[in-house]
């Protein structure tokens, strides 16, 4: 059989002028229109488009110089991204209970968990809304810490006028084909203080100052520190273009389907609760059930409607891998929250009747 083979000529276009005449720059163009796009919506003076969040929190980690016997706190309900990044730079993640109000660290347990061993603190934003970053600033600040918030969830998420991710020294950020922008792979690495600028070039570029090159400071580029192979491919970038231009519409379209979700949950006592005050991005839209039991019961139940529910992260501090290492928590919220919670179905091109079609069903189940 013949396979088809086909080589594209020429990617789409990104409408910004090119400077320069070296081809590398032309091959950038979309990635870089990305970048600038990132900086628009988020205030970030730069950005880095990468393959992966996870890669984005591996550039953190090694950002901040994490070594064997250093210490990164960080919330037990999160994604193991976050805590493979520090074990693979040999440090030891501390894991954080969740506050009571939503699903994002407790800062008062955060100061608890801080020794003379703490380098950082990771923070991530469950949802698109903020954790308390006054306070955790004001201790990062205090102990002189790093602090890296992971804003996978938060494109087009804001606190107070601020856009998620846009205090941290660094933050990084999610394209996964689960989050409400994407490029099937994707991630970003925002640096917020400049003193990272430079060598996060040289990790995103497999170790070499090919960025100075390019920038014409050096004549050739060479193998200078650590790194890999961290950037986003052109033609991803080319997907993620058009839809980072439309965060807005799409940020509208999802937190119609969320408020519509949120009046029809106020008849159970199921809407969501989020502590801060919010200007989320309707990323995800959950409830918290009464009991484990009750969660298994209503997905079972909403399986036979064909709605297709989840749960979401297993704690970090009592998962294999994570048992190990310390977790502090005072009544382990982050246990009975992570096995209550269950996430509704929310896409952005559902319809209000699809929501009314879950709610309806979510009626049913709980009148029996
Ligand atoms: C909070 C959080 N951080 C990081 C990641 C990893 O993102 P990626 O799949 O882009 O590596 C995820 C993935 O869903 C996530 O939920």
């Amino acid at each position: 059989m013949k396979v088809p083979f086909y080589i594209p000529t020429k990617l789409p276009k990104a409408d910004s002028a090119i400077s320069g005449s070296d081809l590398d720059w032309a091959a950038d163009e979309n990635r870089r229109a990305c970048e600038r796009s990132i900086m628009e919506l988020t205030g970030c003076p730069s950005v880095l488009l990468l393959s992966s969040c996870t890669h984005a929190l591996e550039m953190a980690v090694i950002l901040c110089d994490i070594m064997p016997g250093d210490e990164v706190i960080l919330p037990s309900f999160t994604f193991v991204s976050a805590a493979n990044a520090v074990v693979l730079r040999g440090g030891t993640p501390v894991f954080v209970d969740c506050r009571e109000d939503n699903m994002n660290i407790d800062a008062a347990l955060v100061e608890k968990a801080i020794t003379a061993r703490t380098k950082a603190v990771i923070v991530m934003h469950y949802a698109g809304v903020s954790c308390d970053m006054d306070s955790i600033m004001g201790l990062a600040e205090l102990h002189d810490l790093v602090v890296i918030e992971d804003a996978a969830h938060c494109i087009d998420a804001y606190h107070e006028g601020r856009h998620l991710g846009a205090r941290g020294h660094l933050s990084t950020f999610s394209f996964h084909h689960t989050k409400n922008i994407h490029c099937g792979e994707g991630g970003a690495l925002l640096v917020n203080d400049s003193r990272y600028l430079e060598r996060a070039y040289i990790l995103r570029d497999k170790g070499t100052n090919r960025q100075s090159f390019l920038q014409g400071q050096t004549k050739k580029y060479s193998w200078v520190d650590v790194g890999s192979s961290y950037s986003l491919s052109e033609l991803s970038a080319a997907y993620l273009l058009p839809q980072l231009r439309a965060a807005k519409a799409i940020t509208e379209q999802r937190r119609a389907l969320w408020e519509h979700y949120q009046r029809g949950l106020q008849l159970f006592g199921l809407e969501c609760e989020h502590g801060l005050e919010s200007d989320h991005n309707a990323h995800i839209c959950y409830i918290l059930l009464q009991s484990l039991e009750e969660r298994e019961r209503t997905v079972a139940a909403f399986h036979q409607s064909g709605i297709d529910a989840r749960f979401h992260y297993v704690p970090l501090h009592s998962s294999p891998f994570g048992k190990k290492y310390k977790y502090v928590s005072e009544t382990d919220r982050t246990t009975s929250l992570a096995d209550r919670l269950l996430r509704l179905p929310i896409y952005h091109d559902m319809t209000l009747a699809q929501v009314s079609y879950v709610l309806d069903a979510l009626a049913q189940i709980r009148s029996v």
